[in-house]
């Protein structure tokens, strides 16, 4: 990730992927959508601004909101149903600015952007694999 990468959390709960990669990155903005209000009105407890780079949050339906700039997308639910993970792997499509997609679930419907690795990751219940993909 990178200074021209802007990083969107599909699902992001309280905030807290989209805060480590802002911090631990050079990532220009890092955003999340998150449906649940509770969830979304902590995410933006802990929100910085740091002159031209910025974290947003937007409380919603990620189905109805657009992808806008994003460049890499992070979909970090196992429970997601396979249905919405294909309506997500179509709308990644259409969003032509996403380079990468990482998501702890594969994603059939992914065309623009390829498979490339799956990788293990620590999550705070287990282990989980997590597929790569890249333009
Ligand atoms: C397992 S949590 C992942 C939270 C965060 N990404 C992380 O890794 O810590 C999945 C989140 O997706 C949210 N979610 C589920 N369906 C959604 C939708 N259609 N639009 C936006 N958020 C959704 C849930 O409310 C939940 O907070």
């Amino acid at each position: 990730m990178n200074d021209n990468d802007v990083f969107l959390d599909l699902g992001s709960g309280k905030g807290k992927v989209v805060m480590q990669v802002f911090s631990q990155t050079k990532v220009k903005a890092a955003r999340g959508i998150e449906i649940n209000p509770q969830l979304h009105a902590q995410a933006l407890q802990n929100m910085p601004a740091i002159a031209d780079r910025s974290v947003n949050f937007t409380q919603g339906d990620f189905f109805d909101i657009p992808f806008t700039d994003a460049t890499i997308a992070l979909i970090a639910s196992p429970c997601f149903s396979l249905s919405m993970l294909h309506i997500l792997g179509k709308k990644i499509n259409e969003t032509t600015t996403i380079h990468t997609v990482l998501s702890l679930r594969p994603i059939a419907t992914l065309s623009r952007i390829t498979f490339k690795k799956v990788v293990r990751v620590e999550c705070s219940w287990d282990t989980a694999l997590c597929y790569i993909y890249t333009v």
